[in-house]
């Protein structure tokens, strides 16, 4: 069975409601041949609704966080209930930036990934160990840890629909992007634990996508292992055509 090719855009905290509406046209109209591969956009939630209508069929609309409870007195938070009733496919959980700059706990994950499967919402689980941790050698590890907290209670079935995005934070937002070896190392550890969680059918099945600096002149060089399905993209995902450049590597 082919796995899913997936090539996401994290927009993070970028875009005005007219700028997000361009971008998305953007894309629209280049998106030309996809050859079997699927494109998604995180765009800041309050712009999620009016995506999810106009990429309906064409891009998949994500949300980039979210609170793991159906609703309440969190102000501030949004709920699965409202991320799936917007139409989105995927909730991005475990971003470095939610656990680094937001404190957030392999704890949450972990619930948010339940509360995902259990609203009908795809989960894309952000994997990835820090400079100081690959300098001690610790990458496997950290990385090891991250997915098997993230994954503790969720079935073979649920993870049937879960994405991995392998992104060591020292290649997020910094041009250092990990070297095609370093990647492919990684990946293909992260398949070998999910083989070990779940077996080797569905570890076969789940698509794991790399993330941290990917450009239009990198991609090529990831997108050849075979065990990396796809890029989630940050500040290039910005603009349509240097996102569209990456899409049709
Ligand atoms: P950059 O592509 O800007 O390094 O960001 C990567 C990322 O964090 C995607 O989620």
């Amino acid at each position: 069975m082919q796995r899913r090719e997936i090539f996401a855009g994290n927009w993070k905290m970028f875009t005005t409601r007219a700028e997000a509406l361009a971008l998305a046209r953007g894309l629209l109209e280049g998106l030309g041949e996809l050859k079997g591969r699927e494109v998604a956009v995180f765009p800041p939630s309050v712009h999620a609704r009016e995506l999810a209508d106009i990429c309906r069929g064409k891009i998949d609309v994500g949300v980039q966080n979210m609170y793991f409870e159906k609703e309440g007195a969190f102000t501030g938070e949004v709920s699965p209930v409202m991320v799936k009733d917007l139409g989105a496919r995927y909730i991005l959980i475990g971003h470095s930036e939610r656990r680094h700059v937001f404190g957030e706990t392999d704890e949450m994950v972990n619930r948010k990934v339940k509360a995902a499967c259990e609203y009908g919402i795809e989960p894309m689980v952000c994997v990835g160990e820090l400079l100081a941790e690959r300098e001690a050698g610790d990458s496997e590890k950290v990385v090891g840890g991250q997915l098997r907290k993230a994954f503790d209670g969720i079935t073979a079935d649920q993870m049937k629909k879960a994405v991995v995005a392998y992104e060591p934070v020292w290649a997020i937002g910094t041009g250092k992007v990990a070297t095609p070896e370093i990647a492919d190392a990684m990946h293909r550890y992260i398949r070998k634990e999910l083989a070990g969680l779940y077996g080797a059918g569905i570890a076969a099945m789940v698509p794991v996508l790399y993330g941290g600096s990917v450009k239009a002149d990198n991609i090529a060089g990831l997108f050849a292992s075979p065990d990396i399905d796809g890029a989630l993209v940050g500040g290039a995902s910005l603009k349509a055509n240097s996102f569209l450049d990456i899409i049709h590597v």
